[in-house]
């Protein structure tokens, strides 16, 4: 596909890549039970936010209606941290991904009730999103708050922040682009410093002082989960890493 780069080779509908084998996902699609409210939100609001996973370049501009900068978020749960930020950074547009369908109604309903028309939903895997309809350098965020962390060790593999998502992310940040995870669970925080750290084009806006992890910062809201957790005395990381600028470009394949 014209400009996409080497993470972003466009399969057809249903085809298997011989050179990508079926890959393991960082979610398992639960059948979770939806609320009238979030029904309600979905049959109303669902055509007019909801986007369908189609691969190819998306004019995203079109999408919003504007050109303004734009903040991919993986896995927005209930979407309460997304509605939120969206609510308090209305220059700035949001895509959410997210696979759990009550979610989508849950987002769907903050959207009616606060009225946001700068957010856009996917219910579809974030990498394939990411890889198939996002260009590279596209986004000025992503976004991902206390993605699974997957405790037992031979499920490790299905963490999303590996090396190669995490390159994958890097290379759809426009340059000085904000990378912002957070988990509460120490071991994913240890990883996640550790491969974020270890991405070339990434630099973490933290230092040694602060081990690498960042203050929270202003726009992510507290959720009640969290709350409850730092009354537990348990702990929050956030990760915040930039995209470097003036790489030197990629040589031609
Ligand atoms: C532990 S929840 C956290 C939700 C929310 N960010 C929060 O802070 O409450 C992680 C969410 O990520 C979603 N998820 C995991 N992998 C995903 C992927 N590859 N694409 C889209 N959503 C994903 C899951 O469905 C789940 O809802």
């Amino acid at each position: 596909m014209r400009g996409m780069d080497d993470h972003a080779k466009p399969m057809a509908a249903g085809q298997e890549d011989p050179a990508h084998p079926r890959r393991i996902r960082s979610f398992v699609v639960r059948a979770g039970r939806m609320g009238t409210g979030q029904v309600r939100a979905l049959q109303k609001l669902g055509p007019q936010f909801v986007l369908p996973f189609s691969p190819g370049a998306v004019d995203w501009d079109s999408v919003f209606g504007r050109r303004a900068p734009r903040i991919l978020e993986i896995g927005f749960g209930m979407g309460q941290a997304t509605a939120a930020i969206a609510q308090a950074r209305p220059d700035v547009d949001f895509i959410g991904v997210e696979v759990h369908e009550p979610g989508v109604g849950a987002l769907l309903k903050l959207i009616g009730q606060h009225d946001l028309r700068n957010i856009r939903i996917l219910q579809h895997d974030a990498v394939e999103v990411l890889e198939q309809m996002v260009w590279p350098a596209a986004l000025a965020g992503v976004h991902i708050f206390f993605p699974d962390p997957w405790h037992k060790k031979r499920h490790h593999k299905r963490r999303l922040i590996q090396p190669a998502l995490v390159s994958l992310l890097a290379s759809r940040l426009e340059p000085g682009g904000v990378l912002h995870c957070a988990t509460d669970w120490a071991p994913y925080a240890q990883q996640m410093r550790e491969v974020l750290s270890a991405e070339p084009t990434l630099q973490n806006t933290a230092g040694p002082e602060r081990e690498g992890y960042a203050q929270r910062p202003d726009y992510r809201p507290l959720t009640k989960f969290e709350q409850r957790g730092l009354r537990l005395g348990h702990g929050v990381w956030d990760l915040v890493f930039l995209k470097r600028a003036n790489l030197p470009s990629r040589p031609m394949p």
